[in-house]
């Protein structure tokens, strides 16, 4: 997790600084600093909160500078305050880190470094201060990150400020660092969105390279410091999805992005006319696989569910699906003839990265489905399959999730093709689903209303049956992540198990209830509720309602769905339900408390 941004300018770059840190913001935000280099004297600020209070404080000390580096931390060692704020500065050395040092308490000893000089709780100050050691005895920046790398046990980036030069130092294992070159800088970033807009070209750099940038060259090393040359690609201009517009909060704006975004990431894979999916070409045959395996994290992890469920009744395949936090570490064996997919919005979260390594180790092919399509995982995996849902900002995912769920519907839809069976009431069927979708968002004051009443609740339960059940997960997730309130998701037939003993007068269940062939066995369970004084507030189609009216207290209806479109429109109901009540609760939607938008630690 943590975001850093350096440049090395002709000009002040402070403002350049300040902007790309907001632009990393949603890889944490707790805490905030910036470190600058001017005649051999450092410089710096460090906030706790959000960006706007660097800001704030740099603006007063008129801080400037051509040559910065600067860092947005989300806590792992430590808690958010001044003393664990980066950058940490020693005699020779300023430094930045992203990432998790797994050995630094050993490193304090193997370095002999006196604890007294250690003032912060956080893993990384203990490497700023073995630099400056190592700087002392190498004289050499270059050589000192070479020393420094080999001892460390965990993933880092890290830019350094050194005395006596107008360099920033970079280095990177297991934590993402790109650089940037524009006309009159060069720069590096946790990733291209914190770049300068002027940016024109971007390197990539790879495990263990270390980098010298200042303001007219780049020089990259191999582990070794051996001068080596990475690849330079285009830079392509950040899109207006950074900008709110006339909406509230990113989140608002990118629910509302999503019938162009489904309908995007569907017409990118299917014509309509010649009626085929199209995937990216690959001499891979997905139907010749015996077994797809698909893991992920959190609402990525959702719509693997959910998948599951469209594979195995679409195709003639296994499937199954792990929570990567978990898969990287279990000692399953795979089947010959498997298919390693992982689904991942940002393409950097570092457990589904550690499966897709695991999956590389055992000879597994691999597919990825991301919406960064630079991101650590998109490079790493066999095959990309991109969900075109555009930058997402608000840290709850919303429109990345339903173009997830788009790409693995097509995915089963080309299974199918693939096995000359496609469905082709269910091909039809996802050239509407952005006007369902629509017609969702044009009820946006019944989902309000609904909202209202949940304000005084302190839980709230969602439950739902077949694809639904992952929908109630997910409905949960969104929930809790930006109100704050106690919300679970279950599957409607396990209440009697267990969950059952929660129901108590006006508890609110939400109910997922498309008139599919679950409807009736729904219809029981809410019956079950009902009995025990639960609120049920029922998220059905016209046919739904029809019988559902007598059960419900309260009644949405939205458009008709199919088994394969379901998931993707039922996402509207949830999500608005969540943003609603989140607004009415004056919550931090777009950053929400103790989360990050990228979790790039385990
Ligand atoms: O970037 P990823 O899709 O790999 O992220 C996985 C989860 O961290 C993410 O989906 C998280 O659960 C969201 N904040 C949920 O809204």
């Amino acid at each position: 997790m943590c975001g850093i941004i350096a440049i090395a300018a002709k000009n002040d770059c402070i403002n350049d600084i300040i902007s790309g840190l907001y632009s990393l913001e949603y890889r944490g935000y707790d805490s905030s600093g910036l470190a600058t280099i001017k005649n051999n004297h450092f410089e710096y600020n460090k906030n706790v909160g959000k960006i706007f209070n660097l800001e704030k404080s740099v603006k007063k000390n008129k801080l400037t500078g051509n040559v910065a580096i600067a860092h947005t931390r989300w806590a792992t060692h430590g808690k958010p305050s001044i003393k664990n704020c980066h950058p940490f500065i020693k005699d020779n050395c300023v430094l930045v880190h992203n990432g998790i040092i797994e050995n630094y308490t050993d490193l304090l000893s193997q370095y002999s470094i006196n604890k007294k000089n250690i003032k912060s709780d956080t893993d990384s100050e203990i490497i700023a201060e073995i630099y400056n050691k190592l700087l002392n005895k190498f004289n050499n920046p270059v050589e000192a990150i070479k020393n420094l790398n080999k001892k460390i046990i965990g993933s880092f980036s890290f830019a350094f400020l050194v005395h006596g030069s107008n360099s920033i130092f970079v280095t990177k294992r297991g934590s993402p660092l790109v650089l940037g070159i524009g006309k009159h800088f060069n720069a590096v970033s946790s990733d291209v969105l914190g770049l300068p807009d002027s940016t024109r070209e971007i390197i990539f750099l790879e495990e263990n390279d270390i980098a010298e940038l200042n303001e007219s060259s780049i020089s990259i090393f191999d582990k070794n410091t051996r001068k080596i040359k990475r690849e330079k690609h285009k830079f392509v201009q950040k899109q207006d999805f950074k900008i709110k517009g006339n909406y509230k909060h990113f989140m608002e704006k990118e629910i509302f992005h999503q019938p162009i975004s489904i309908e995007d990431t569907i017409l990118n894979f299917a014509d309509k006319k010649r009626k085929i999916v199209y995937l990216p070409k690959s001499n891979i045959k997905f139907n010749k696989f015996s077994n797809i395996i698909l893991v992920a994290c959190g609402t990525a992890y959702h719509s693997c569910m959910v998948a599951k469920y469209w594979l195995e009744a679409m195709t003639n395949i296994n499937v199954s699906i792990d929570i990567a936090s978990e898969f990287r570490y279990r000692k399953n064996k795979f089947s010959l003839n498997s298919v390693g997919i992982v689904v991942s919005q940002s393409g950097e979260t570092m457990d589904t990265l550690k499966c897709l390594d695991k999956f590389k180790k055992n000879n597994i092919p691999t597919v990825s489905i991301v919406n960064v399509l630079n991101s650590s995982i998109a490079r790493l995996s066999d095959f990309i399959l991109p969900t075109l849902a555009g930058s997402e900002i608000g840290v709850a995912s919303t429109k990345a999730f339903t173009s997830q769920l788009s790409v693995l519907a097509l995915f089963a839809l080309h299974i199918q093709q693939q096995e000359k069976s496609i469905n082709k009431l269910y091909f039809n069927s996802i050239f509407e689903i952005h006007k369902s979708v629509n017609e969702i968002l044009n009820k946006e004051n019944e989902f309000k209303k609904i909202a209202q009443t949940l304000v005084d609740t302190k839980s709230i339960f969602y439950i739902g049956r077949g694809v639904m059940y992952p929908m109630a997960l997910e409905g949960a997730l969104k929930l809790k992540e930006i109100t704050y309130k106690h919300c679970e998701g279950f599957a409607a037939g396990e209440l009697k198990h267990g969950p059952l003993a929660l129901i108590e007068k006006n508890i609110p269940v939400i109910v997922l209830a498309p008139y599919d062939e679950n409807y009736f066995k729904l219809i029981s369970n809410i019956q079950e509720v009902k009995a025990r004084g639960g609120r049920i507030i029922m998220i059905t189609d016209k046919m739904g309602a029809k019988i559902a009216k007598k059960y419900s207290d309260k009644l949405i209806i939205v458009p008709k769905t199919n088994f394969l479109t379901s998931p993707i429109i039922y996402s509207l109901p949830i999500q608005l339900i969540a943003y609603y009540l989140a607004v009415f609760l004056g919550t931090d939607v777009d950053q929400p408390r103790n989360l990050a938008k990228s979790v790039t630690v385990e």
